[in-house]
């Protein structure tokens, strides 16, 4: 028999920001009576939750509400809702709904907490709902969230960002920094635990600001507050800016029993000329002396990264300095990418914009010697006994996944683990990823 309750499907693009962005558009829509669907064909209202970091995140989401036409077309009542990054971007709500007439909303980054507005003025009227707010807010709190990723809870700390890295779009679309209140986040977070939540990823453009537009708070303050919550949790933190990372902050990592022992640390290129042409705030000594302060007060700390290639004027010996650093650290994961300009940012306008080949070349190089760092270290895990918190079910691979305290991800067969601590010994070593056998789970 058909169900009359109307579903819905949320397509999400871009950064951990996104993926809780797009659990509260869930709960938005489960209040308004939608139930989850992972189908585009069997839902009600299709939503694409979009990113504009780079071209071709544009290009993909595109791409995909163009593919729904047809569907639009043989479905009357279809309701297609685009909102994010990328509809946040000056102009840009116009340009879709031509391109795309068959939206019927659009909305921002900075009005998502009213989504539920939309749906039913679309539902009521039938007209088209433009709505994409020019500047951001004051934070809304008590959005509902219909959460996806059990055990781990996605917590908002701060949201926008002041930096403007002279290649970033966020600071355009995400609006001035904005941190939440304490209270706020420890009662998230108490939540969390006492739901069963094993893991908690405190979220921000750069978490190691978090307070200072509160004044009487700041990041290592926070964490030591978050890690008095009672119960077995682990907590992890995204993302973090090497110039606002202090030796106090390091210092309450280290401190906590409840901090995983990674931290990711972009440091986007290791050339001195380019970081101060990217408005990065550091040398590429002054990153190295971060990193070395994170290893004197932990010394075991992984330690991963983001690097761009290609930015402009880049040469081959700046490169080569990027590959020097990769080197010297010895990242345990890095995301590697090539410089994509976006425009209305300082660096679209620069001259000197390097070939698609060049940078090419010199990401797959760089591609190279980061594979053979992790390979090196997962090969170091073979025979060792791990802590993983099991997060998830492969269905490829028919195994359960997980990662231990330093973020690094193993493979094991099992039963009902999801959301439990247990011990694996690693047999094998992939590239990045491990594959074990279960020992022991933890009650
Ligand atoms: N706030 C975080 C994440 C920013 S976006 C931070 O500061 O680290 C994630 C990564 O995307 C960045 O670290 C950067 O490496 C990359 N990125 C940002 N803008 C880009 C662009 N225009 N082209 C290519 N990569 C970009
Ligand atoms: Fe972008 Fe820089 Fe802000 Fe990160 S810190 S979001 S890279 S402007
Ligand atoms: Fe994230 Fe992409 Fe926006 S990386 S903040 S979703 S531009």
């Amino acid at each position: 028999m058909e169900s009359f309750t109307k579903k819905y499907c949320i397509i999400t693009y871009g950064c951990q920001m996104n993926l809780h962005e797009s659990e509260k558009l869930a709960g938005i829509l489960q209040t308004l009576g939608y139930v989850k669907t992972e189908d585009e064909t069997k839902a009600d209202i299709i939503v694409f939750n979009t990113c504009c970091i780079r071209e071709n995140a544009e290009k993909k989401a595109e791409g995909n509400i163009g593919a729904l036409k047809k569907l639009k077309r043989a479905k009357k009542d279809l309701i297609v809702a685009v909102g994010g990054c990328m509809t946040q971007q000056q102009g840009y709500a116009e340009k879709l709904t031509e391109k795309f007439p068959f939206i019927d909303i659009v909305f921002g980054t900075h009005n998502l907490e009213n989504f539920a507005e939309f749906v039913i003025a679309k539902t009521e009227s039938k007209k088209h709902v433009v709505a994409v707010d020019e500047k951001e807010g004051k934070i809304i709190e008590g959005t509902p969230k219909a959460r996806s990723s059990f055990p781990n809870g996605w917590v908002n700390i701060t949201y926008g960002c002041d930096n403007f890295c002279t290649y970033c779009i966020v600071p355009y679309v995400r609006g001035r920094e904005r941190s939440r209140l304490p209270e706020e986040i420890i009662n998230e977070c108490k939540q969390l635990v006492e739901l069963g939540y094993k893991e908690i990823t405190l979220l921000g453009q750069n978490v190691n600001s978090y307070g200072r537009d509160l004044g009487n708070i700041n990041f290592a303050a926070l964490i030591r507050q978050v890690s008095k919550i009672q119960g077995d949790f682990r907590l992890r933190f995204m993302t973090n800016h090497p110039k606002d990372l202090t030796e106090d902050l390091v210092r309450a990592i280290a401190e906590s029993d409840k901090t995983a022992r990674s931290i990711h640390l972009p440091v986007q290129a290791g050339s001195n000329r380019i970081l101060k042409l990217m408005n990065r705030h550091y040398t590429r000594g002054e990153y190295l002396a971060k990193i070395a302060l994170l290893r004197s007060y932990m010394p075991d700390i992984a330690i991963t990264t983001d690097i761009m290639v290609g930015f402009p004027t880049e040469t081959d010996e700046d490169f080569n300095e990027t590959m020097s650093l990769v080197e010297e650290v010895r990242f345990s994961g890095a995301f590697t990418f090539i410089y994509s300009p976006r425009s209305g940012t300082p660096a679209a306008k620069m001259a000197g914009q390097i070939s698609e080949d060049v940078s090419k070349e010199r990401i797959m190089k760089l591609i190279d010697l980061q594979n053979a760092i992790n390979r090196e270290q997962s090969r170091a895990y073979v025979g060792k006994e791990i802590k993983v918190l099991c997060e998830g079910y492969d269905e490829k691979k028919n195994k359960y996944l997980g990662r231990d305290t330093y973020g690094r991800m193993a493979y094991f067969a099992g039963k009902n683990l999801i959301g439990k601590f247990v011990k694996v010994k690693i047999t094998k070593a992939g590239g990045i990823s491990l594959l074990g056998e279960l020992v022991a789970v933890e009650e």
